[in-house]
């Protein structure tokens, strides 16, 4: 793999942008949305399946990785790709984040976190340095900065301290990652809703240098409209020639309001999670398939989708299954909403080629106004 990490630009429309990201794994078209493989699986889905959908990167997690397989175990079976069957790249989250929202008895210093598994409750310690070692032995072709952010609603002081605490912590995973040719390092851009303080963090971020920017800290209670005023500017500091990837995020109308503002990558859990709670998204917004409304009905979940669940099943089967509790509930579900996340993915970056993302934009919020038949 002597092949290396790069972002090239193909088009833009207004701040929205579509280009391509070349790993030794294979390409990633963006803007891309990445389907969340916590455990080492997209629940639900096989890996062939998730590639169908159109997802060209996974998202593995450090945390739940560490603690149930163990990382030393992945690494002497070849590796996370390996493992779990999945070849194209996979991105990895570091660890901070969800410790703070997962672990017990959390203590959090400048060395970095200690806390108990949730799982079996064995004490363990993250750090800038521990994370690095840990995504290097998953095989990660992205590896996240070790960070961690506060919830929102916070005070100045606290988000301000937080954010210098990252960013000693980024370049201490600079220093820890090294030169891996072939793989890269993002850093973590954090600062609330403070315009200062995302300024203050793009610059020290941009100083250490990395090959692609997240915007982190956000979708953590704020709202949408909160986050997308954060948007207005966090993306413009960071650099235009790297990718942005905006963490956690979101219901199908926050990804396209992250495009348009000019934000190449997404990974949220949505998609899947409601696959498995008997809720699907479509181009008319959400259905609840557990509705009685659906009981009888012979039509697709959405006329106009290609995926297995929508060719092969009506909202009728859908509901009986999801009532009955049988897994393929979850399998149609999961694959429709990947399906779809995917698809809404491709029309943006068709748009953006084509200059016409302002008429996708207006499409897409007069279907969903539509609502669903
Ligand atoms: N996932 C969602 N938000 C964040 C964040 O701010 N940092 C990290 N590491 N992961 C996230
Ligand atoms: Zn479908």
């Amino acid at each position: 793999m002597t092949e290396r990490f790069s972002f090239t630009l193909e088009a833009a429309d207004g701040r929205a942008r579509k280009g391509v990201i070349s790993t030794p794994r294979g390409e990633i078209r963006t803007p891309a949305f990445m389907p969340v493989g916590t455990a080492a699986t997209v629940k639900a889905m096989m890996p062939e399946s998730v590639a169908a959908t159109g997802a060209d990167i996974l998202l593995g997690n450090t945390y739940h990785l560490m603690l149930r397989p163990g990382a030393e175990r992945i690494e002497r079976l070849g590796g996370l790709h390996r493992f779990m069957n999945w070849s194209g790249p996979i991105l990895t989250d570091s660890g901070g984040f969800q410790v703070m929202s997962l672990a017990e008895l959390r203590k959090l210093t400048e060395e970095g976190v200690t806390f108990r598994s949730h799982v079996d409750g064995s004490r363990h310690m993250l750090s800038p340095e521990t994370s690095m070692d840990i995504q290097r032995q998953l095989g990660s072709d992205i590896v996240m900065c070790f960070d961690e952010c506060p919830a929102l609603p916070a005070d100045h002081d606290r988000i301000a301290e937080s954010m210098r605490l990252s960013m000693r912590w980024a370049q201490r995973s600079r220093d820890a990652f090294g030169d891996r040719p072939g793989h890269a390092l993002f850093g973590i851009q954090q600062g609330g809703d403070v315009e200062d303080l995302r300024g203050e963090s793009a610059e020290a971020l941009q100083e250490i240098g990395f090959d692609g920017y997240a915007i982190g800290g956000l979708a953590v209670g704020e709202g949408q409209k909160i986050m997308f005023q954060v948007l207005d500017y966090a993306p413009g500091m960071l650099p235009a020639d790297k990718p942005r990837y905006l963490m956690g995020v979101g219901k199908p109308d926050d990804i396209v309001g992250a495009v348009k503002r000019g934000v190449d990558m997404m990974d949220c859990v949505l998609p899947s999670r409601s696959g498995r709670t008997g809720q699907a998204w479509t181009r008319r917004g959400q259905v609840n398939i557990k509705n009685a409304r659906h009981a009888d009905d012979p039509r697709p979940l959405d006329e106009a989708c290609t995926c297995p669940a929508c060719t092969n099943y009506s909202r009728a089967y859908l509901h009986h299954v999801f009532r009955s509790g049988e897994i393929i509930s979850s399998m149609l579900l999961t694959w429709h909403n990947l399906h779809y996340y995917q698809e809404l993915m491709a029309e943006m970056r068709d748009a953006i080629s084509a200059g016409s993302f302002d008429a996708f934009e207006a499409d897409f919020n007069a279907q969903r106004s539509a609502g669903d038949i």
